[in-house]
């Protein structure tokens, strides 16, 4: 939700053009959690005042908008040390406008320029009182007040070092931000803070970092630093001394710095990253990375940890696929497969998963587990919560982040939290661990994101490593997190005997999904032509019930979002009691059913729809005639154990979304107002 990407280079030398270059690339790279507007500040030509270019919709008209002013922008002049700061909006407060877009100003003569991702709830106090002051605002955003905030401390405090400015204006902001600054008062420097929301910076250097830590200085002890000079810094770069394993600086002290709000703006420049926690102050300053905090808590560590990221840049491009969301369709025999990996043991029929193992003997002693999440990642609770209860014998509790903290539900220390989330950074699901956390549960973070809040924030937890999903829909995290709460089911019930046949069962069925997803995208041309008899539709039910109600749920999703047509998740246990009055002859049903303990009742729900006139799609078993018999089109996908049947039938309503979309000329891979990683209320 918004993207954050700010470049600074040191002593680096870099044409205007290239860091221009560089701020839309990483902006393109975080298209994804938000496309309503983008803009870039960087240094005005000439040492002139910081020039703003913003523009309303996506990041390439932005780079159009660049174009078309090249010459004012002195594109081939040479900069040594330069900071520009970039942001793509998902707007919340204002309209999608220029005058909404991000960096937001201070003045005029753009003194101060910010760039935020989050929402604050206070900014209508404080826009009142620099109103009074005699501010003028010229958006409707929460945001132009954190710009007009610092100019007017500095004002105030003419003497104070940028990152003292940033250190109080945050200290009067409520909500949540990630932000980073620039400055014509302070050329060559950036800070960057955050509270709720992501930010992390990448530190690229000709060789190799001398540190793989930066200290963390607390509150007035960076005052007194000589010359109020940050100390906590890393020392780049630095090269062997001849015969020694010593390091010493090297003269030339060129470095990079890249902030963003998450690590696939800045792959392609380096792999060696710090991610900030909420109220640490980030600043640069003479090529120096420095963090610092106001207040030091009783667990604060010294040091943040910089750390090297496993992800490689192919796995953010989209390759041969013309869009994200289908190469992540089409990745899922690769990333169910990596889900497994190093955790299920298929000859022994054992599971490991490292990240909670130390916990498990808690978990079984616990009153009841709870599964939290939002859209999709509530799903996969949906999906697997029967198979919980079955294996783990424990009430499981399935809920969304946003209603179980409506309702302030109750929860006590022996509960256990599981709290799945793509992108580790839903706010939803973010504040429902905080809570749970606060009343002495156990949390357990689901996640795809290393490095990610939810994921920071948990006692122990499961990586579910489908690889970067770039698509705003999630489909490959889908069935990625399916496994992984399937394999924690496992661990549960290892040493019962009486679940021993059980087990095998699944872990044998696990073992040929890769194998089985091949054979359900290979429906693919059969799924388009189905698309073709759907797209000038206005509405589509799914229905199922057991193991595939969650397909039923997830694939209406998947139509909402991807096409804009309505569609509607029907447990088909609730077809009588309403939604049968919505069945005629016009009405497309898709229906899901495969051979597992419901099979009966949702024949009969066929039966009842066909009485209406009704004529479902089916996803059924692959030659399962007695079922076909009862269609006129229908996909056949492979028959595996019942609770992993909901894999292998949710591939095709992510193919038939996926038609449908690019067959009404729909934005697949930024979907209207719709952002990626929802870091907002
Ligand atoms: C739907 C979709 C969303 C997310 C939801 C939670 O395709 O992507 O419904 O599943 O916003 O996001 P995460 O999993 O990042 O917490």
């Amino acid at each position: 939700m918004c993207g954050i990407f700010a470049y600074l280079n040191f002593l680096t030398p870099k044409k205007r053009s290239e860091i221009l270059e560089l701020l839309v690339t990483g902006l393109k790279r975080l298209e994804y959690r938000g496309y309503d507007s983008a803009g870039v500040a960087i240094d005005g030509a000439n040492d002139k005042e910081i020039a703003l270019i913003k523009k309303t919709g996506k990041v390439a008209l932005l780079e159009e908008a660049i174009k078309e002013i090249s010459e004012a922008l002195y594109l081939n002049e040479l900069t040594e040390t330069h900071c520009g700061i970039a942001h793509t909006r998902w707007a919340t407060h204002g309209i999608p406008s220029e005058v909404n877009s991000h960096p937001h100003r201070s003045d005029d003569h753009n003194s101060f320029v910010v760039v935020h991702n989050g929402i604050l709830t206070n900014y209508k106090e404080v826009k009142v009182f620099l109103e009074h002051k005699g501010y003028k605002f010229e958006s409707e955003t929460d945001t132009e007040i954190i710009a007009k905030l610092i100019y007017h401390f500095y004002k105030q405090h003419p003497n104070f070092s940028f990152r003292e400015l940033v250190e109080n204006v945050v200290q009067q902001l409520e909500g949540a931000f990630a932000l980073c600054f620039k400055s014509k008062f302070f050329p060559g420097e950036c800070v960057g803070t955050r509270r709720g929301s992501p930010l992390l910076v990448g530190i690229k250097t000709k060789t190799r970092l001398a540190t793989d830590h930066i200290p963390i200085l607390y509150g007035k002890d960076a005052e007194k630093d000589p010359d109020h000079r940050p100390h906590g810094r890393v020392e780049i770069p630095s090269i062997p001394r001849s015969g020694s394993t010593e390091f010493e600086p090297l003269e030339d002290k060129q470095v990079e710095y890249f902030f963003a709000s998450d690590a696939s703006a800045i792959i392609e420049h380096t792999n060696r990253v710090i991610y900030f926690e909420d109220d640490d102050i980030a600043a640069v300053r003479n090529g120096i990375l420095s963090i610092h905090r106001v207040r030091r808590g009783m667990d604060d560590p010294n040091h943040r940890e910089i750390t090297t990221l496993k992800m490689e840049l192919q796995q953010i491009m989209k390759g041969n696929y013309d869009y994200y969301m289908q190469k992540e369709i089409f990745e899922q025999p690769e990333s169910v497969v990596n889900t497994m990996r190093g955790r299920v043991n298929f000859e022994t029929k054992t599971v490991v998963l490292g990240g909670i193992k130390e916990h498990i003997p808690e978990i079984k002693r616990c009153r009841r587990l709870m599964l939290i999440g939002c859209g999709t990642s509530y799903h996969s609770a949906i999906a697997t919560r029967q198979l919980l209860e079955e294996l783990t014998e424990l009430p499981v509790m399935v809920e969304l982040a946003s209603d179980f903290l409506d309702r302030t539900t109750p929860v006590f220390r022996d509960d256990v939290c599981f709290f799945i989330s793509q992108s580790g950074e839903t706010a939803d699901t973010l504040m429902a661990l905080r809570y749970c956390k606060q009343r002495g549960a156990l949390i357990v973070g689901i996640t795809n994101t290393v490095g990610s809040s939810i994921c920071r924030e948990s006692h122990c937890g499961v990586h579910i490593n489908a690889g970067p999903e770039i698509g705003v829909a999630s489909t490959k995290a889908y069935t990625s997190q399916f496994i992984s709460l399937v394999m924690f089911a496992l661990v549960m019930s290892e040493d019962r005997l009486s679940l021993r046949k059980r087990r095998e069962e699944i872990i044998d069925g696990l073992k040929n999904l890769q194998e089985q997803i091949r054979k359900v995208l290979s429906l693919d041309g059969k799924v388009k032509s189905l698309a073709e008899n759907l797209f000038n539709k206005k509405s589509l039910l799914i229905m199922g019930r057991g193991f595939n109600y969650a397909t039923c749920l997830e694939g209406a999703l998947k139509v909402k979002e991807l096409t804009y047509m309505h569609s509607e998740g029907i447990m088909a246990g609730e077809l009588k009691h309403g939604p049968l009055a919505l069945i005629d002859n016009n009405m497309p049903v898709i229906m899901i059913i495969t051979r597992d303990p419901v099979y009966v009742k949702c024949i009969n729900a066929l039966q009842q729809v066909k009485s209406r006139e009704g004529d479902p799609i089916l996803i059924c078993e692959e030659g399962d005639s007695e079922t076909i018999a009862f269609a006129s089109q229908y996909l056949e996908v492979p028959r595996t154990v019942d609770c992993l049947q909901g894999i292998l039938t949710v591939i095709p309503m992510q193919l038939l979304s996926f038609h449908i979309a690019v067959r009404r000329g729909c934005n697949v891979d930024c979907p209207r107002n719709l952002a990626k990683s929802v870091t907002v209320e």
